[in-house]
């Protein structure tokens, strides 16, 4: 996968992207990642990107010209691009979104600034607009930086075998586990026995009612996705959980699985 990031703060991804995982990746050349300015694009000898918001008002909005001559300068890698625009008026940003984007053979990102893009701009080049969460940041840069990291992980052979993309939290409608190491007891508390027995089974099922435990008490509204087998259903019952999920989901979105 081709990913381009347009800023007009190239330097902000120097470090973040040189990293564990997103560098290994880029090592391997898993993804392939270009940073491009857009000021360099800005035709005026200030290199001005931004201008007063037509109407009046507060702050400064990206100026359209610019912007398109960046995205135009880009090299295309096949036809499965997607332009898209982090802003805080975008999608909500999900595991399901990283994984959908993560099916594309290229993404440019482009970071806003200030107090938005011209809107002429979006109509014509963005096909979606992004955003990680509901709150307002400086720039698009972090954004860009978190949408970057979650679909890298998803790509194959981008995790070592030690990692994996499908016990993460959300992979499964499910917050993930509780995580132990060495040592076995540290001060008065001890690592739980199943995760010791050395039984693989065990420690799955342990895990599985673990993740459950966690969701219902940090984020029941993720469990109305979350669909069980028969067997699954049977331990969680054991555990007094499955009644604690019925009375979270309403039983039309609880889903069964055979
Ligand atoms: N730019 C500013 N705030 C943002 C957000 N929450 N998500 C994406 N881009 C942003």
């Amino acid at each position: 996968m081709r990913i381009d990031l347009l800023s007009i703060f190239p330097d902000f991804f120097t470090t973040p992207l040189d990293e564990g995982i997103i560098r290994r990746a880029r090592q391997a050349r898993i993804i392939d990642i270009g940073i491009h300015n857009i000021r360099d694009y800005a035709e005026d000898r200030h290199q001005m990107t931004d201008d007063r918001p037509y109407g009046g008002g507060e702050g400064m909005v990206m100026k359209p010209e610019p912007l398109s001559a960046c995205l135009r300068a880009v090299p295309r890698h096949g036809k499965r691009c997607r332009v898209i625009l982090l802003s805080p008026r975008g999608v909500p940003f999900s595991q399901e979104q990283a994984q959908r984007y993560a099916g594309y053979g290229q993404l440019i990102l482009i970071c806003g600034r200030y107090e938005g893009v011209d809107e002429r701009f979006t109509e014509r080049f963005v096909d979606e607009e992004c955003s990680i969460g509901d709150y307002v940041l400086s720039g698009g840069e972090l954004a860009a930086l978190v949408v970057t990291d979650a679909v890298c992980r998803l790509l194959p052979g981008a995790l070592g075998c030690a990692d994996s993309a499908e016990r993460d939290s959300f992979s499964r409608s499910l917050l993930k586990h509780h995580q132990y190491t060495r040592p076995p007891v540290f001060e008065d508390m001890a690592v739980p026995a199943d995760l010791l027995s050395g039984d693989h089974a065990a420690v799955a099922r342990h895990r599985f009612v673990e993740s459950v435990r966690l969701t219902l008490e940090r984020r029941p509204d993720l469990l109305s996705g979350l669909s069980l087998s028969k067997d699954e259903r049977k331990l969680l019952k054991e555990n007094g959980l499955l009644c604690r999920i019925e009375q979270a989901v309403p039983a039309r979105q609880a889903g069964h699985r055979a």
